[in-house]
């Protein structure tokens, strides 16, 4: 039988192989003190662009690191809960005992659905329409019901802040049931936000080595840089929009799936694949037809990925549990290693996406509610990046190189 003790030493071990394997590998430049302007060479979708600079935390791509306020996201993994990660996160140290119970406080305080929000949830059509979808629209009602939303001082924003790590939980739970033509369940207060968001969706209290399967996926999904549902969010906080609206479009953009959408396709090409007997005949065709694998790549990782250092073999302990799990599983080993020996090369390993989609199905999840466990995560992430660019703000307006006429002359609509 697997214990907690197990998981935290399967942490440990991903840790110790992460750091032997990357301690020697240069420092990039983008950290330390510097003046703005900064000279840098920009690719296509801002690559190599830095917008801002911040302490919330860091992606070392050449080590394969993610440092989040300092702490390396391995000791966090080991060691931590999801709510004191995103304390740290929002409020830039590890709290206190006092200030996490108040924090676990608040949070319990924030967790219950709305009859207003509840109504709108089972008003969406639930056949067609994408959880995600569901959670964009519960957020932006969410704030129609706060008389402050339109307050952006830091601190009505902080507040919000935690009203949205403690809604969006709550509301992926009733979505997961709402579609399924279930009631909502309400939040246990004495529960973690990693046991009560298992038990919203499912409506079983999940074992401890579950809920720290979750918490561990919470804490390693909570920030990462600059990616696109982060700055997306910025970017709206940034013209002093309020922080529902900025949050709203963060979920937008981690729908997408070359972003957070990733972990459920993972899941339908594993399906698609059927058997490890056919994962070649699949990659072999994949190849050929320029179709991205998707849990692959990354713009910034050209290590290899440290979450899916803990994915990997978290997926391996959990997916032993169901027969069904483990084929799905079986299929990602098999994939995984042959991508990685014929992309490797390219520096394409896998990422955050490629492993945590199985340990959401070993815990009984539908795939259609991945992404939505995503943003129950980074909500702290967002947030604490929106927050902290908003004590400095300048609002966001990169440029775009023209390539059309750049004097038309203007015909009149008959003579078009
Ligand atoms: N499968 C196969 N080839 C891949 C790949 C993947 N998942 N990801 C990147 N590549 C290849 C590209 O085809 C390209 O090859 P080329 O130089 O021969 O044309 C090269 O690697 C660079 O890829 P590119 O798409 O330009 O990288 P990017 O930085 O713009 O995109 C991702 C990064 C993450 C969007 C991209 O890797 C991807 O689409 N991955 C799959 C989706 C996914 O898992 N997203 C979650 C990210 S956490």
């Amino acid at each position: 039988m697997t214990t907690t003790a197990d998981i935290t030493a399967l942490v440990r071990a991903a840790k110790e192989k992460a750091y032997r394997e990357t301690n020697d590998e240069p420092e990039p430049k983008a950290t330390g003190p510097h003046e703005w302007p900064v000279e840098a060479t920009i690719g296509k979708g801002l690559e190599g662009a830095p917008a801002c600079d911040t302490s919330v935390g860091y992606v070392n791509g050449a080590k394969g690191w993610l440092v989040y306020r300092g702490l390396n996201c391995f000791e966090l993994a080991e060691n931590s809960t999801y709510e004191e990660t995103a304390f740290l996160l929002l409020f830039g140290h590890l709290p206190k005992r006092a200030e996490l119970d108040a924090f676990r406080e608040k949070i319990r305080r924030h967790s219950p659905l709305s009859p207003e929000t509840r109504r709108v949830l089972e008003f969406v059509p639930t056949g067609t329409v994408h959880p995600m979808s569901s959670l964009r629209t519960a957020v932006s009602v969410q704030g129609t019901l706060d008389p402050r939303a339109d307050d952006t001082s830091i601190e009505n924003e902080t507040e919000i802040a935690i009203h949205l790590i403690a809604q969006i939980s709550t509301l992926t739970g009733a979505i997961a049931r709402i579609r399924k033509g279930q009631k909502p369940i309400d939040p246990d207060p004495t529960l973690s936000h990693a046991a009560n968001l298992i038990y919203m969706m499912t409506g079983t209290k999940p074992d401890p080595v579950m809920e720290r399967a979750m918490d561990i996926s919470l804490i390693l999904h909570a920030d990462h840089g600059m990616n696109a549902s982060t700055f997306t969010t910025m970017v709206v906080n940034s013209s002093l929009s309020d922080m529902y609206g900025s949050v709203v479009a963060g979920i937008a953009s981690l729908k997408g799936p070359l972003h957070g959408g990733a972990n459920e396709m993972v899941l339908y090409d594993l399906e698609e694949i059927g058997s490890p007997d056919n994962v070649e005949a699949w990659f072999k065709k994949a190849q050929e037809t320029k179709r991205k694998v998707m849990g692959f790549g990354h713009r910034v990782y050209k290590a290899y990925d440290p979450r899916a250092r803990i994915f990997g073999p978290l997926a391996g302990v959990l997916c032993t549990r169901d027969q069904e799990v483990k084929r799905l599983y079986d299929i990602a080993v098999k994939l995984d290693a042959l991508v990685c020996a014929q992309l490797g090369e390219k520096k394409i390993f896998p990422n955050v996406d490629f492993y945590s989609g199985l340990i959401y199905r070993a815990m009984g999840i539908e795939t259609a509610m991945f992404t939505p466990i995503f943003a129950v995560s980074r909500v702290a992430g967002w947030t604490a990046r929106a927050l902290e660019y908003l004590a400095d703000n300048r609002i966001f307006r990169p440029r775009a190189i023209y390539l059309g006429p750049i004097s038309a002359p203007y015909v009149p609509v008959d003579k078009r």
